[in-house]
C-alpha cells in the first residue's frame, strides 16, 4: 500500500554535489505517456511549465496520478568535461514515485518500477536520484533535453525537494562504503563501480573516556568483482570508525559503528520526582494523573493541598476527580519507600488550556502499524506501568490506525474491528491507572490506512469517543483530500475547515480531549494550528528509522518554528524512533545508530516536541530505556516555559540548538551532523552563540558538571549541555 505522505517542498540547492555546475529548477510538463516524449526534437512548446521543486499537488495538478512527463532543456557546458572520470552525474534528487529519465533519447537511469513491470509498482520517492552519464551522450555548450517519465501512485507526485543539478561525478558516485549489522556482528563493506585504490583506516575510540584507543590503516584495490569486507569489532563503550581515502579523488568515505552505550546514571533507590511541574484541565473534567516517581516500590503517595473534589489513591499515585472553579491549586507530590521521601512542588492548573507541557506516551504506529490489537496496546501499557517509564511522566496511550471496523453501526456510529474487543474497559483500565488514551481517525470518509473516517460523522464520533474515555485524538488529513483538492478554494481557511469542525465537537465534550493535527505541515500549520484551538501538529511527512529521515525532519525542517510552540499549543516532528520498531507484525532494532539515537532524543527535547515513544514498550531494552528516562533531558521537554529550541549556529556540519529554561538555565545540544567525530573546544562553542560568561555547564546524559575543554562528539552524534550563566 502507498501510504499518503506529504513531502513539503524546501528548495536545497545542489549541496550534494559538490562541484555541481548546472541547476535548472522548472522544466516542461505533460500529464499522460508517450514514448515520442523522450526524444531531443520533439516539440514540446505548449507543454506547461513545472517547479521542480514543488509536487504536483502544490502546484494544481487534477487527479495527480499515473504517467506524466517532465522535459528539461539545459546547456551543458564543455567544462564539465576536465573531471577527474570522463563521466557527469545528473543529480536529480527524490521523485515521487518511479521513474526513467532519458538524457538526448537515451536512457540514462531507472529507480522504482511500473504498474506493467515484472515487479509490479514499487515506488521510490524518497531515494534521491543520481545517474552516471557517458560523455557521449552529451551535447557540449548546446540544448540538450533531459525527459523524464514518472509513475506517481498516490499523492503528491513528481519532483518535489529540490533544483535537479548536473555536474562532475565525486567518489561516492563510484565507491560505496557501507556499515552492515548481521545480528550482533558489525562489518564494513567496500563497493566499488570502477576499480579503485585507496587507503583504508580503522580508529577505535572509547566514547566514555573520550579518547583514541587504537588506530589502523592500510593500502586496498577495490574491484567491482570483489568487495572489500572489514570486520568491526567493539568492546563496551567503544565506537569504531572505518574511513576509505581514494587516491585519485583525494576524498573520503566514512562509516562508523559504536555499541549501545549508557549514559544515564541509574536511578537512586530513595523516591524521585520526575513527572511535569504542572498539569492543566478545564473546569468540572476529570482529572487522570499519575504521579511520576521513580524509587524501589512499594511506595506510598500523598498529596497536600488537594482541591475539594479531586482524591488520591495512595498505593498507585493516581488523582482522580474533578475541580468544579478554575484557577491554579499550588500541591506538594509527596512519595515514600523503605528508603526515604520525597517531596515536589506542583501546580494544577484549572482552566482554560490543556496539554500546558508536551505530552508524552506511547502511540501503535511505528511498532505494529496497521497490525494493531488491543492485546498489543494493552502489553504496551502494561510495560509503560512495570518497566517503570510511567515514573518518568510517559502517560498517554495512543492507538493509531486500524482500530475501525469496515462498516458503521446502523446508526451511523462508529465501531471497533475484532482486533478491539472492549475497547472502553481498555480506557477505564488505563484510567484506573492514571494513564490515558489516545485515538486516530481522518476528517475524510478514509483514514491513510484505508480505514472507516468521521467525515460527515464528526460529532456523533465525538460522542462516541467521550463515551469510550478518549483523551487524545490524532486526526488525519488523508483521506480528506478527495473533498479539499478537486475544490478550488485552497485558502488557509479551507485547510483549517475540518479541523475547526472537529474541535467545535471536540469542546463541547464533558471531558478533556487533546486535539493533535496530522496534516504533515500544509499551508505552515504551525502559523494557524493555534487558532483552531489545536494542542499539536504535525510540521512534517512521517518519520523513519533512518538518519535521512531523522536528519531532514528533525535537523531541517524544524529549523525557525519555535515561535510557535508554547504551553498548550505544539509543534510536533513526529514520533519517537528507537527501541523496536517496524510499522508491522515483524519488528526489528531502530536502524539509528545508538548516536543518532541520542541525538533524536536529544533534539526531541529541546524542540518541546511530543514525546510519543514509537516502539514496543513490553521489549524494551536497557539502552533504549536509558533514552526515554534520563529525567533531566526529560525536564528540558517539559520546561513549563515552553520555550521551543531555535539553531542559533550552523557551521561546517554542526548546529547549535539552544532553549532556555524557568530556572534561568539554557539548554544547548551541540550536534555533529557530519560522518567524523568532531573535536570541541567547549567555551570556544558556546562563546559561539553567546555563552561567554558562563559558570556552570552540566552534560545531561550524563548529569554531571563538566569542565570547560576538549571534547569529542561521535558522527550524527550531540553533547546535551544546560549551561548556567554568571
Ligand atoms: C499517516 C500518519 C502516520 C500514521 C498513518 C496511519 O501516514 O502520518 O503517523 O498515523 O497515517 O495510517
Amino acid at each position: 500500500m502507498k501510504k499518503f505522505l506529504l513531502m513539503v517542498a524546501l528548495a536545497l540547492g545542489c549541496s550534494v554535489l559538490v562541484s555541481a555546475q548546472v541547476s535548472v529548477k522548472e522544466g516542461r510538463f505533460r500529464k499522460g505517456d508517450n514514448p515520442a516524449w523522450s526524444q531531443a526534437g520533439f516539440n514540446d512548446s505548449d507543454w506547461q511549465v513545472l517547479s521542480l521543486e514543488k509536487d504536483w499537488t502544490l502546484q494544481g495538478i487534477q487527479n495527480p496520478y499515473g504517467y506524466a512527463w517532465y522535459r528539461i532543456h539545459l546547456v551543458i557546458p564543455s567544462s564539465l568535461k576536465q573531471g577527474s572520470t570522463d563521466r557527469i552525474v545528473l543529480d536529480l534528487g527524490p521523485i515521487d514515485d518511479a521513474d526513467e529519465t532519458f538524457l538526448n533519447g537515451t536512457l540514462v537511469g531507472k529507480t522504482g518500477s511500473n504498474p506493467g513491470d515484472a515487479a509490479g509498482f514499487v515506488g521510490e520517492w524518497q531515494t534521491p536520484r543520481r545517474y552516471l552519464v557517458e560523455p557521449k551522450l552529451v551535447r557540449w555548450d548546446k540544448d540538450n533535453v533531459i525527459a523524464v517519465r514518472v509513475y506517481n501512485g498516490g499523492d503528491p507526485g513528481g519532483f518535489y525537494a529540490r533544483p535537479i543539478c548536473l555536474g562532475k561525478p565525486e567518489l561516492a558516485d563510484f565507491v560505496q562504503l557501507t556499515m552492515v549489522k548481521k545480528e550482533d556482528r558489525h562489518q564494513a563493506v567496500i563497493h566499488a563501480k570502477a576499480q579503485s585504490r585507496g587507503l583504508v583506516k580503522v580508529v577505535v575510540r572509547d566514547v566514555l573516556e573520550d579518547k583514541v584507543v587504537s588506530e589502523k590503516e592500510w593500502k586496498a584495490t577495490v574491484s567491482p568483482r570483489a568487495d572489500v569486507a572489514i570486520p568491526v569489532t567493539m568492546q563496551g563503550q567503544q565506537q569504531v570508525t572505518v574511513t576509505y581515502t581514494d587516491d585519485k579523488f583525494g576524498e573520503t568515505l566514512t562509516a562508523s559503528a559504536s555499541a549501545p552505550y549508557i549514559l544515564t546514571p541509574p536511578a537512586p533507590a530513595t523516591p524521585r520526582y520526575n513527572g511535569p511541574l504542572v498539569f492543566g484541565v478545564r473546569p468540572g473534567s476529570p482529572v487522570i494523573f499519575r504521579l511520576a516517581f521513580s524509587g524501589e516500590k512499594p511506595m506510598k503517595y500523598a498529596v497536600e493541598g488537594l482541591p475539594e473534589g479531586v482524591s488520591l489513591d495512595p498505593d498507585k499515585g493516581v488523582l482522580s476527580g474533578s475541580v468544579a472553579k478554575a484557577g491554579d491549586y499550588p500541591l506538594v507530590l509527596v512519595a515514600k519507600n523503605a528508603k526515604g521521601e520525597a517531596r515536589a512542588e506542583f501546580t494544577l492548573k484549572v482552566g482554560a488550556r490543556i496539554g500546558l507541557t508536551p505530552p508524552m506516551g506511547w502511540n501503535s504506529w511505528n511498532c505494529w502499524g496497521l497490525s494493531v490489537s488491543q492485546e498489543k496496546v494493552m502489553s504496551s501499557a502494561a510495560a509503560l506501568i512495570n518497566r517503570g517509564l510511567a515514573d518518568y511522566g510517559y502517560a498517554y496511550i495512543n492507538i493509531d490506525d486500524a482500530w475501525e471496523a469496515e462498516e458503521r453501526a446502523p446508526d451511523g456510529r462508529i465501531v471497533t474491528n475484532e482486533k478491539f474487543p472492549d475497547i472502553k474497559g481498555l480506557g477505564d483500565w488505563l484510567h484506573s491507572n492514571g494513564l490515558k488514551m489516545g485515538i486516530y481517525s481522518s476528517p475524510g470518509d478514509r483514514t491513510c490506512g484505508g480505514y472507516l473516517g468521521t467525515l460527515d460523522h464528526e460529532q456523533q464520533d465525538a460522542e462516541t469517543w467521550n463515551e469510550w474515555g478518549v483523551d487524545y485524538l490524532k486526526y488525519d488529513w488523508c483521506g480528506y483530500r478527495k473533498v479539499f483538492n478537486p475544490d478550488p478554494d485552497h485558502s488557509v481557511a479551507a485547510y483549517a475547515r475540518p479541523y475547526m469542525k472537529m474541535q467545535q465537537y471536540l469542546r463541547q465534550q464533558p471531558r478533556d480531549i487533546f486535539y493533535s493535527l496530522c496534516q504533515y505541515g500544509m499551508a505552515q500549520v504551525w502559523t494557524w494550528g493555534h487558532a483552531v484551538d489545536a494542542n499539536s501538529w504535525r510540521t512534517t511527512g512521517d518519520i523513519t528509522d533512518t538518519w535521512e529521515s531523522l536528519y531532514d525532519i528533525g535537523f531541517k525542517r524544524q529549523v525557525g518554528l519555535h515561535p510557535y510552540a508554547g504551553p498548550g499549543h505544539w509543534n510536533d516532528p513526529d514520533m519517537l524512533v528507537v527501541g523496536k520498531v517496524g510499522w508491522s507484525n515483524s519488528l526489528r532494532d531502530s536502524r539509528l545508530t545508538p548516536d543518532e539515537q541520542y541525538a533524536h532524543i536529544s533534539l526531541w527535547s529541546l524542540l518541546a516536541a511530543n514525546m510519543l515513544i514509537g516502539c514496543d514498550i513490553a521489549q524494551i531494552d536497557d539502552f533504549t530505556f536509558n533514552l526515554l528516562c534520563n529525567n533531566e533531558v526529560n525536564a528540558v521537554n517539559q520546561d513549563i516555559l515552553g520555550h521551543q529550541a531555535h539553531m542559533d549556529l550552523e557551521e561546517d556540519g554542526v548546529q547549535t540548538w539552544s532553549r532556555d529554561l524557568y530556572d534561568g538555565s539554557i539548554a544547548v545540544g551541540i550536534f555533529n551532523l557530519n560522518e567524523e567525530t568532531l573535536p570541541v573546544d567547549l567555551a570556544g562553542a558556546l562563546a559561539k552563540v553567546g555563552l561567554e560568561e558562563v559558570a556552570k555547564v552540566r552534560d545531561l546524559w550524563r548529569q554531571k558538571d563538566i569542565p570547560m575543554g576538549l571534547y569529542h562528539i561521535a558522527p550524527h552524534g550531540v553533547l546535551y549541555l544546560k549551561v548556567t550563566v554568571k
